[in-house]
């Protein structure tokens, strides 16, 4: 069977992203899809989420599907029930699945033994759908991605990952500040600097933030502390106290810049109180953009038929 897996951004082409963002675009715009009609979608959940699970939910139903979710202490992936098996019976009886996890490797195992799509929903390595609704973002707030600059202030994680390689693979340009050793994993680094070289963007790790951010079109941040580094918290705060984005930072941007956060914040950390009200905040329109972009990659990856 030909099935698609989403564990990483990279597992989709460039045009491939073009054209879920261009249907998410048309989505949003109020174009009507039974592309999952008669068709089920897990949704796993080994984190929390807020932004994700509605999106996703909401995303198979607006398209004629049905989701059944799975609160973590549900399912017990790997605990209760070897990942193997759980993919195993789920294939039998849904179209697609889609989970969060902790391990990277949990979503891999998953794709391995399913017959059906898997996407990666958030795992300690990727986060791949939150990348597609930030690329969406950008390229409806700036008008363009190929060219666009964007500064990352924080911790090269999950949603750092994703986006690098997603904005590289679009020919936008990538700059990130993170203190010594919280940076990009070295291979992500490698293979964004090499994705991006070839449409003549960049892909850059630099230490202070004021470097990063000047002459950018985007300034983007995440939390200092990801879900499930809680025990490292305090060090951490100390570790990235010098990145928090303030709106002294945003203004060595370029001017009309934006600010992007993937949410949740964590205010007074790696955001200064009210940079969500920023006027150049764009935050709640980005989370918004997960449905859309989501209803686009659901379409690409279980089939579209006219509406
Ligand atoms: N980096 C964050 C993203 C949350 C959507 C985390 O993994 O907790």
């Amino acid at each position: 069977m030909n099935k698609r897996d989403l564990l990483s951004i990279t597992d989709l082409s460039p045009k491939e992203i073009e054209g879920v963002l261009n249907r998410a675009v048309e989505l949003k715009g109020g174009a009507v899809s039974n592309a999952l009609a008669g068709k089920s979608v897990a949704l796993l959940f080994e984190k929390p989420s807020l932004r994700t699970k509605l999106s996703f939910d909401l995303a198979v139903h607006q398209l004629g599907g049905h989701p059944v979710y799975f609160a973590p202490e549900e399912v017990g992936l790997g605990k209760r029930e070897p990942v193997a098996d759980v993919a195993r019976v789920l294939e039998r009886q849904v179209d697609c699945l889609m989970a969060r996890t902790f391990a990277h490797a949990t979503v891999e195992e998953l794709a391995a033994h399913a017959s059906v799509p898997v996407v990666n929903a958030l795992s300690d390595a990727e986060h791949p759908c939150q990348a597609l609704a930030d690329l969406l973002t950008i390229q409806e707030h700036t008008g363009r991605l190929q060219g666009a600059t964007i500064a990352f202030i924080g911790d090269g994680n999950n949603v750092a990952v994703s986006l690098a390689l997603g904005a590289a693979s679009l020919g936008a340009s990538f700059v990130i500040a993170s203190p010594q050793g919280y940076g990009l994993p070295a291979a992500v680094l490698a293979k964004a600097e090499a994705m991006a070289a070839e449409r003549n963007a960049t892909v850059k790790q630099v230490v202070a933030p004021q470097e990063a951010v000047r002459g950018a079109d985007v300034v983007y941040t995440d939390v200092w502390t990801s879900m499930g580094q809680e025990n490292e918290a305090q060090q951490r705060r100390q570790a990235f106290q010098e990145y928090q984005v303030t709106p002294e930072l945003m203004a060595l941007a370029k001017p009309g810049a934006i600010f992007m956060h993937d949410l949740p914040a964590h205010h007074g950390e790696e955001i200064a109180e009210g940079m969500l009200e920023h006027p150049r905040s764009v935050a709640f329109a980005q989370a918004e953009n997960k449905l859309h972009a989501t209803k686009g990659l659901l379409e690409l990856l279980l089939g579209r038929t006219p509406a």
